[in-house]
């Protein structure tokens, strides 16, 4: 029976905040009216609030004259991009309205900086942490000098290394020796090209396979999700460069096929020791929300933390609410309140495959052809496939006249549940073939080829 009535302010940039909605709104407990802070005229967002605002820049300052305005009937509000949780959306909105918000405070969004994090995993799991060396741009006079530095470093640890920004530059700033580039003047090039707007950091390469770790918090404790796999490159055989992640699995169990028990309870272990660092003693409610979304690197020599973010993964949180046995809203609510100590997901598998335009990922250099998408007929596939489909549009804007079109970054995704990765992988896919649209996919998001590749690869690095 929905009973009560709860107003819930979104802000939402893409796909993962229309995961949000749609979960919220799955509550059998509250009846939820949404008022959405949005980029763009998101469709499905429109479809579902209460009341929409767009604001394309997710401006801190206007989305809290959006919750004055409207403070009588939203009682609490949750943020996934990181944009306004760096810039502190959370202190200004409860400063300055009193409504609660679910994600870090400005202090904790420690995804603000790469260097920080290093620093942080060297005072407290430094084992987890590659060897790493910080390039300040406050600290060379010229060229030739930060030349000399880098080069210096490289005959300490090997040319093969990952050169980073400082600054969150959605994985696209970070270049790996190999992939990126194959020789020390190349690899200079690309340190320039960052350390023209940002401190670098170059660290060791690390080389194994990625997992993706993410935890809901209250401020007292850590309640580890189910773990994930993202797609960061573009192209099938992890090829092409980094993009904001073109998909990402879940299995029927809490960790990957190239995982074990054991890996998984490292990783907890690990970031269990880092939120007690930055909870200290007792409660600490400044990390409430996904204060930590951990990449990890599964190496033959164990676990690596390659970054750490302050918000929910887009698109690893699309593998996990849509299968979210508590209700989210009860779960937010705990958040809010001090008092989540579990939250329980069906034991499915599930794969996210996101629909991007021509020219995103470099698929195409340029394309400037039509970009009406249409999703007709995938939503008519939903009759086949019931709650085992879910289709959450992102980058995508609803005209006035009722036509949807696809804007620059990632237009859609669908979610396939299963009891198996094949299965949930042929949902995805089935929905995705059904997408009306001038765009592109990667085609082996939780393929048995890909999964299996990386077991063996992390057979053989274990020996
Ligand atoms: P990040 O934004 O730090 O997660 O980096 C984006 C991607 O670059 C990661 O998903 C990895 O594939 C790769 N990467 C980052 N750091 C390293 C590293 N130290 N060694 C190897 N690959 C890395
Ligand atoms: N999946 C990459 C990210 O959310 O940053």
């Amino acid at each position: 029976m929905r009973e009560e009535k709860v107003g819930i302010l979104v802000i939402s940039y893409g796909s993962r905040a229309a995961a949000m909605i749609d979960a919220l709104n799955r509550s059998e407990e509250y009846k939820v009216r949404f008022y959405v802070a949005d980029k763009q005229r998101n469709p499905f967002n429109v479809k579902h609030a209460a009341k929409h605002v767009v604001i394309p820049d997710l401006d801190i300052a206007k989305i809290c004259e959006f919750v004055k305005a409207n403070k009588a009937e939203i009682d609490f509000g949750i943020c996934g991009p990181e944009q306004p949780i760096i810039g502190g959306v959370r202190d200004v909105i409860e400063r300055e309205t009193g409504v609660a918000m679910i994600c870090p405070t400005k202090s904790y969004a420690i995804e603000e900086s790469k260097v920080a994090q290093r620093i942080l995993l060297d005072e407290c799991c430094a084992d987890a942490n590659p060897k790493f060396k910080v390039f300040p741009r406050a600290e060379y006079a010229s060229v030739s000098e930060v030349k000399r530095a880098v080069w210096q470093f490289l005959d300490e640890i090997g040319d093969e290394v990952a050169v980073k920004p400082d600054t969150p530059a959605a994985g696209k700033g970070v270049g790996v020796w190999g992939d990126h580039f194959t020789s020390r003047a190349l690899l200079f090039e690309h340190f320039m090209s960052v350390f023209e707007s940002t401190d670098v950091l170059i660290e060791e390469k690390v080389i194994g396979e990625e997992s993706s770790f993410q935890a809901f918090c209250d401020g007292k404790r850590l309640v580890p999700l189910p773990e994930t796999r993202d797609y960061k490159r573009a192209f099938d055989s992890d090829s092409g460069q980094n993009t904001g992640g073109m998909g990402s699995y879940k299995t029927e169990v809490d960790w990957l096929p190239f995982m074990n028990k054991k890996d998984r309870e490292e990783e907890e272990k690990l970031a269990q020791m880092l939120f007690r660092r930055l909870r200290g003693d007792g409660s600490n409610e400044g990390l409430r929300g996904v204060p930590l979304y951990i990449a990890f690197m599964h190496t033959g020599e164990g676990a690596k933390i390659l970054e750490i973010n302050s918000r929910p993964g887009d698109p690893e949180i699309l593998n996990i609410l849509p299968v979210l046995k508590s209700d989210f809203v009860d779960v937010c609510f705990r958040m809010i309140e001090g008092n989540l100590s579990s939250v329980e997901c069906e034991k499915k598998a599930t794969v996210v495959t996101y629909a991007v335009p021509m020219d995103y990922g470099g698929y195409r250099s340029k394309y400037s052809g039509d970009r009406r998408v249409d999703l007709s007929a995938v939503h008519a596939l939903q009759q086949k496939y019931g709650a085992d489909l879910r289709i959450y549009p992102g980058s995508m804007e609803l005209r006035a006249d009722g036509s949807t079109y696809a804007l620059g970054s990632r237009t859609v995704c669908t979610v396939g549940i299963g009891d198996t990765l094949e299965e949930a992988r042929e949902v995805s896919l089935d929905g995705i073939r059904h997408i009306d649209g001038a765009l592109w996919n990667r085609w082996e998001i939780g393929a048995e080829e890909h999964v299996g590749r990386a077991v063996r690869r992390m057979d053989e690095l274990r020996g």
